[in-house]
């Protein structure tokens, strides 16, 4: 896939996500093996008035490098004045956030409500196209609701509009995050475009992930959900997709140090209380499926001190150490080998 002077084949990126996809966490899945990163969205407004907090989403580390911004908002002229401010912090390229649902974008004219407006979400493409040197790209759903399917329309005014990419989310605004991606309607998109496509929603194993590729056509695939707590993820999509086997599966302790790893992170870029606060929302998934798991996680998630939080976790690998040796552990392994597509769409 080419996307202005990045070249990557059946790249494996990672989504962005609102209060997830941050520095920390993107660093990890960078070196677990995702091949791009995305920021949390960001408001172009909020941007342009220069808010310290949303100036720091933006920072990007080399390490995590191709990184790619994600704005949103309603104007052409703050979109493309954010842009001009984004581009400075040196992304691979910039994403337009076409598709999010939730009430406080969309309710007011942004994400997934210029689904609605065709006319104006291209304007909007245009005009950052026209303010930045580097690629432009669109990240959108299917159309407003099922009854609006609009996407094939919204392709070529976006590639009118100078875009360089498409990712596409199989499911409409009013679906949310409901019911199971449509993938045929992202393979249908994948035909009708000239600019790359990468293919989003409901990838959640490594075979989800071959699967996708084979379904849609698509030039790349991008991973949201299926990624929190499990960076390990990319590696196995990588090893499936180029030597043809997942050959590896993470055991409690990589899981464990992971998790302190990305606490570490955390507090390392938003300081100690923030950084110990906001990895609250992590432990869950890291943690997911072990044994006798659920007493730590309360603990975890009420631990302000980030040091103690370390100990809890190192405590509760020694006392899988001691089911490991009871043979208890093999209930885990197994839980999350089967956390798949076909699992869900039960
Ligand atoms: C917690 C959360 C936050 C999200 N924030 C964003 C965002 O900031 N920008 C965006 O384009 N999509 C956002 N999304 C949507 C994801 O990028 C992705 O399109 C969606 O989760 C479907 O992919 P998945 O099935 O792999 O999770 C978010 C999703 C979740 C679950």
């Amino acid at each position: 896939m080419r996307i202005g002077e990045l070249d990557i084949e059946r790249p494996v990126i990672l989504a962005p996500m609102e209060d997830v996809t941050d520095r920390s966490f993107r660093k990890i899945c960078r070196r677990f093996g995702a091949d791009i990163v995305y920021t949390e969205f960001i408001s172009s407004e909020a941007l342009r008035r220069g808010i310290d907090k949303i100036v720091r989403k933006m920072l990007l580390d080399e390490s995590e490098r191709p990184a790619v911004i994600q704005l949103f908002g309603d104007s052409a002229e703050a979109m493309a004045e954010a842009a001009v401010i984004a581009a400075e912090a040196g992304p691979a390229y910039i994403d337009l956030n076409f598709g999010c649902p939730v009430k406080k974008v969309a309710g007011r004219g942004a994400g997934a409500a210029l689904l609605k407006e065709p006319e104006k979400m291209a304007r909007i493409a245009e005009a950052v196209v026209r303010a930045v040197d580097l690629p432009v790209t669109v990240k959108t759903r299917l159309g407003w609701d099922r009854e609006s399917i609009n996407i094939l329309d919204i392709v070529p005014r976006l590639e009118d509009a100078g875009i360089g990419a498409l990712a596409v989310h199989g499911r409409t605004r009013s679906e949310m995050y409901r019911g199971i991606a449509d993938w045929d309607w992202i393979a249908r998109v994948k035909e009708r475009a000239v600019v790359p496509v990468i293919a989003n929603g409901d990838i959640w194993t490594a075979h989800d992930a071959l699967e996708m590729f084979r379904h849609t056509g698509a030039d790349g695939v991008m991973i949201g959900r299926g990624a929190i707590g499990n960076p390990f993820l990319f590696t196995q999509v990588r090893d499936l997709l180029h030597e043809g086997a997942v050959k590896s599966t993470p055991g409690f302790r990589e899981r464990i140090a992971v998790a302190i790893e990305h606490l570490r992170l955390s507090v390392e870029y938003k300081g100690e209380k923030s950084g110990t606060l906001e990895m609250r929302r992590h432990y869950a998934t890291y943690l997911k499926g072990m044994p006798r798991v659920s007493r730590v996680r309360n603990r975890l998630v009420r631990e302000d001190d980030w040091r103690a939080a370390i100990e809890i976790l190192e405590a509760y690998e020694s006392e899988c150490e001691v089911y490991e040796r009871e043979g208890k552990i093999g209930e885990y392994a197994e839980f999350l080998n089967d956390h798949s597509r076909r699992l869900v769409l039960k």
